[in-house]
């Protein structure tokens, strides 16, 4: 599984992106170490707040499928800019995907820009601090 395969495995999901207060449409795919892809997308809410990060959810469905072990999360949104994740969503990543985490950002016309989780949250709150 390549960038370019995964990046095309968000933009895909970003077609399901439920966004009626923002219009802004979020995809994510992450790659698992054992080469399965869980994609996510946006989920806004009547009440504002409740609303879930395309991220977050493919993450969480990625859990709750029994998987532990990340290599890599592809994001793209409709923006020529590269949209780099919220803070919660960096939180989250960073706890459950790792510090090694591949972090794709891929922008409207499918150019990627890729980093590291710890480069997105140095100096992280994590699990190791609460033994
Ligand atoms: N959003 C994401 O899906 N991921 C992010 O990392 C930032 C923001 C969504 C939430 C909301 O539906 C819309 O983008 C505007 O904030």
């Amino acid at each position: 599984m390549d960038k370019k395969d995964l990046a095309k495995k968000a933009i895909e999901a970003k077609k399901f992106s439920y966004a009626p207060y923002s219009n802004f449409h979020v995809g994510a795919a992450l790659l698992t170490d054992d080469d399965e892809i869980f994609t996510g997308t946006n989920i806004e809410n009547s009440s504002y707040g409740l609303t879930m990060c395309a991220e977050r959810v493919a993450v969480f469905k990625a859990i709750s499928g029994g998987k532990r072990k990340f290599k890599a999360i592809a994001i793209t949104t409709d923006l020529e800019e590269f949209c780099p994740p919220c803070g919660a969503c960096r939180q989250v990543m960073n706890d459950l995907c790792g510090k090694n985490l591949v972090v794709i950002l891929v922008n409207s016309k499918m150019e990627m820009k890729t980093f590291k989780m710890e480069n997105l949250l140095p100096h992280s709150f994590g699990d190791d601090l609460l033994k």
